[in-house]
């Protein structure tokens, strides 16, 4: 909400009403950020679609409005400029007064939505006993901004980690473990597998070798879904494993998410087949049971169908994803529901969320949205692989940027002459790592592809997390050397702004509520990193312009308070980023 341009809309139509009656009390005033500073801060447009109902040209329109407008409060007396636009510039006084009232805020003016939503981010999601690769890392870091965002907003988020933890596999990794550790089954000792990832691969290949061990793995899933206590023991067992490989992963990335798996909803899946019966949606199809699809065809034209039971009995991906759209509307109360995945998986959402509206599970209110994003890939542009052509593991990913970025601060410290403590060495690495990964994600637009490159998002120049990082440091660094106590300082001192490198500064500052709640309906964390790249931008121009501790009271004060509103706004988008800053780097 930006609460300027709500003081202009309602000037502008009591300026309509005066100007051309009461019938135009309605009229949209077509207000939008101007497109360029020559232009001041606002325009509108409206004249010029008012031409034809008023049967005047536009600029005439555009002349009386600004005749009868009064927005003395807020900006200088507005003009008219081409064919009818009419712009708005505002007042410092006006800037000034904003900022003294956000600066004394702890939440910087943005105020906390007005309707709270219980809403669910489905994000992460990694599969038990697999590899937990890139496209989770993208999940995990988007899906975990998305619900900062969503909480610091006011709303009421539940992040839900919906791992893949049931399902035929799990028979081929029991009969396996069976063969290769028969005590894992019936001890009630946890056992070390050792890498998971391997073990999967070993099973696999005994899977694919020998049609007997085949037997064996369906024998197994079926007694695991009967309950047999040693399977489900050696079911556990897997899970309590990829557990622990997944939790350093989450530890890394300091990302909270609560787990509920598939295997939480086993037990409602008969019931969703039972009910999608009752709605008569349901067809049988060479023993399976599906819906078909409205909108989904295949290359002979004929609809698609969404199966929900397979002919063996079995329930499948869709049906889970079914009963937890059900459980999550019903149980939890959901107001919205967030699924963070790969664009690959675009349609099996669009079928999901189709079949649930067709059978009136889905209350009006409900907003179900599934948000995509595009594929890692490596600075050949293909999907990132190591060098011998397997996927990435997420946590040599993370090692080799923690890696790099200490091997490059340790550079930097050197020709800097600086001598730091090995905590120091240690904090700072591990910080630049990890936000650069996570910033390389952030600031790309989530539904395009991007390349990952190391050197790229470690630099210190450019739109990237030591970009944003080393601003705030700078920032921190001059109130160290003035010896400054922020806290204090703003208490009764005012802002000014004379400079014009101050105003542009002190605009960008004050968008900051508006691109929040621009984010919490796009769901696009890039915006939120561009707008932090601006404003560091703007403040450095700021920096190089305006002499900050050298410059005479009360003009001292009010840059110092400009200073610590930059920082202190870093900090807050930066932490929204799940971004921590530091003081000095
Ligand atoms: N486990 C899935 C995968 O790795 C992602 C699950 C996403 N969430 C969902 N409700 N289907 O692809």
């Amino acid at each position: 909400m930006n609460p300027t341009l709500e003081k202009l809309k309602t000037k502008f139509e009591q300026a309509s009403i005066a100007a051309f009656g009461s019938e135009f009390a309605g009229a949209d005033p077509m207000l939008v950020a101007a497109s360029n500073p020559k232009f001041g801060d606002y325009q509108s447009n409206a004249a010029l679609s008012l031409s034809k109902q008023l049967k005047q040209p536009p600029r005439a329109i555009a002349e009386k409005i600004v005749q009868y407008i009064d927005v003395s409060d807020i900006c200088e007396p507005p003009t008219v400029a081409g064919p009818g636009f009419i712009n708005f510039t505002l007042k410092p006084s006006y800037l000034e007064a904003q900022l003294n009232d956000i600066q004394a805020d702890s939440r910087l003016g943005i105020a906390p939505t007005k309707n709270p939503q219980r809403v669910i981010v489905d994000f992460s999601s990694p599969n038990i006993a697999k590899e937990m690769h890139v496209g989770h890392l993208r999940s995990t870091i988007i899906g975990d901004c998305i619900a900062r965002i969503l909480e610091f907003q006011g709303h009421d988020v539940l992040r839900l980690n919906h791992v893949g933890d049931w399902g035929t596999q799990f028979g081929m990794l029991i009969a396996y473990l069976r063969e290769v550790c028969p005590s894992a089954l019936t001890t009630a000792n946890a056992v070390d597998l050792g890498d998971l990832v391997s073990f999967y691969r070993k099973a696999k290949q005994r899977f694919d070798e020998d049609e007997n061990f085949q037997e064996t793995a369906r024998q197994e899933v079926v007694k695991l879904q009967a309950g047999d206590e040693d399977s489900r023991r050696a079911w556990q067992l897997l899970c309590e494993q990829s557990r622990r490989e997944f939790q350093v992963i989450y530890d890394l990335l300091d990302v909270k998410v609560i787990e509920r798996g598939e295997s939480f909803y086993n037990p409602l899946l008969p019931t969703v087949v039972e009910d999608l019966e009752k709605t008569g949606l349901l067809v049988e199809d060479n023993g399976a049971k599906c819906v078909f699809l409205e909108g989904f065809t295949n290359k002979e034209g004929e609809p698609l169908p969404l199966i929900v039971q397979k002919s063996d009995g079995g329930y499948n991906y869709a049906t889970t994803d079914l009963a937890a759209l059900r459980y999550r509307i019903q149980q939890d109360d959901a107001d919205r529901i967030i699924y963070v995945t790969d664009a690959g998986q675009a349609n099996h959402f669009a079928q999901v969320f189709q079949v649930a509206k067709r059978s009136g599970w889905i209350p009006d209110s409900l907003e179900l949205i599934h948000v995509p994003f595009g594929l890692v890939l490596g600075e050949d542009n293909k999907k990132l692989k190591t060098r011998s052509g397997e996927t990435v593991r997420l946590k040599d990913l993370l090692d080799e940027a923690l890696d790099r970025a200490r091997a490059d601060l340790e550079a930097r410290l050197k020709e800097e002459e600086r001598s730091e403590t090995e905590e120091f060495i240690a904090n700072v690495g591990k910080v630049i790592g990890i936000s650069g990964v996570k910033y390389a994600d952030l600031s790309q637009n989530r539904n395009s592809n991007y390349v990952f490159s190391y050197d790229k998002m470690l630099s210190l120049q450019g739109n990237t997390a030591p970009y944003l990082l080393y601003a705030y440091a700078r920032i921190r660094s001059i109130g160290r050397k003035g010896n400054i106590d922020f806290e204090k300082l703003g208490k009764d001192a005012k802002i000014l702004l004379n400079e014009e490198a101050e105003l542009t500064l002190a605009k960008h500052l004050l968008q900051v509520s508006q691109v929040l709640s621009n984010a919490e309906q796009d769901l696009l964390p890039n915006r939120l990193c561009e707008y932090l790249y601006e404003l560091s931008k703007k403040y450095n121009q700021f920096f190089e312009q305006c002499p900050v501790l050298k410059s005479e009271e009360p003009v001292r004060t009010s840059r110092l308070i400009l200073c610590d509103l930059t920082a202190r706004t870093l900090k807050l988008g930066l932490s929204l980023l799940g971004i921590q800053v530091l003081e000095r780097m």
